[in-house]
């Protein structure tokens, strides 16, 4: 049976302990230059409705440095852009590929694509979840903290997709999860209740100061998503107090990492000072992308 990843969710606590390791395994081997052609004459398909640079790119690596072939979709060339359905354009890509991931707009297409593909699909961000994300943000936690049990996990920021999906994710490998944001910008409470169906250990808050507060992570992301251009100088305004900065840090554990998911707009949701600081571990995590989600395309279309 084909597996399809489109929420954290879809994935045990003992597979992502296994993705995680074969995510270091398989990073260890590029950088030794090891050839790791295991998906040879295999080809992943890349739908994307919405911009991107880490995850194209490194979705597209990831395939040639398995030998095999990824190709980029842009829904507006393809015929979806001209009314072809989803459902047909599913059964006619799994003729020709091994395995599919799409960034989409809305969840429901990705859904819609994994139930009438008969091959792998990955969501590579919806207005829902990010999973993809997750996990090399979580491959990164590995390396800097040993463990995930018991830390503290502070997310300053918009309750959105990547938060979804961090918020899942830590309640599966048992982190601490603090949400600090405005009212009315929390996760779903949809999300709250899958978290505490996991036995999620968090809480919500509209101080950051009390979210950062001796924390181990520390994580933001734009206060404006893709999608949400029209709210641009409302958000603006309301999320002026939950910059990560230098002051919000010396609160924190000082062996605090800070964690983006990337693109980040600097001098809004997070300063220069704490990008480019010791605590900053972003371009470590945006590397860590290609390590996971090879250990992930591995998994599903060997
Ligand atoms: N973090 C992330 O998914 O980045 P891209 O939008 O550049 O793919
Ligand atoms: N929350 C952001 C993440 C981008 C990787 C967005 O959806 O635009």
């Amino acid at each position: 049976m084909k597996k399809d990843v489109l929420s954290i969710t879809d994935l045990s606590r003992e597979e992502i302990y296994e993705l995680l390791e074969s995510a270091a395994e398989l990073k260890e081997k590029r950088k030794a230059g090891e050839s790791t052609e295991f998906l040879k004459n295999k080809s992943l398909g890349m739908i994307f409705e919405k911009s991107s640079t880490r995850t194209r790119v490194s979705f597209e690596v990831a395939m040639t440095d398995f030998g095999g072939h990824a190709l980029y979709l842009n829904s507006k060339d393809i015929q979806v852009g001209r009314g072809e359905t989803i459902e047909d354009t599913a059964r006619t890509l799994s003729g020709y590929l091994n395995g599919l991931m799409a960034r989409v707009i809305s969840h429901e297409t990705v859904k819609k694509l994994a139930e009438y593909s008969t091959i792998p699909v990955i969501n590579a961000l919806s207005d829902r979840e990010h999973p993809c994300q997750i996990l090399g943000d979580f491959m990164t936690i590995l390396e800097f903290k040993k463990k995930f049990a018991g830390l503290k996990f502070a997310w300053v920021g918009d309750g959105n997709n990547v938060c979804n999906s961090a918020l899942l994710g830590s309640a599966i490998m048992g982190m601490e999860f603090v949400i600090a944001c405005p009212k009315g910008y929390e996760p779903k409470a949809e999300f709250l209740e899958q978290a505490k169906a996991l036995g999620g250990k968090f809480s919500i808050t509209d101080d950051p100061k009390a979210a950062a507060k001796d924390a181990d992570i520390i994580y933001t992301d734009v206060w404006v998503s893709m999608g949400d251009e029209a709210e641009q100088e409302k958000r603006l305004r309301d999320f002026i107090r939950f910059q990560v900065n230098t002051e919000l840090l010396g609160v924190a554990k000082p062996e605090v990492i800070v964690m983006h998911c990337l693109p980040a707009r600097r001098g809004l949701e997070i300063t220069d000072e704490v990008m480019d600081g010791p605590n900053s571990v972003v371009f470590e995590e945006a590397e860590n992308r290609l390590h996971a989600q090879k250990a992930l395309i591995l998994k599903l279309m060997k």
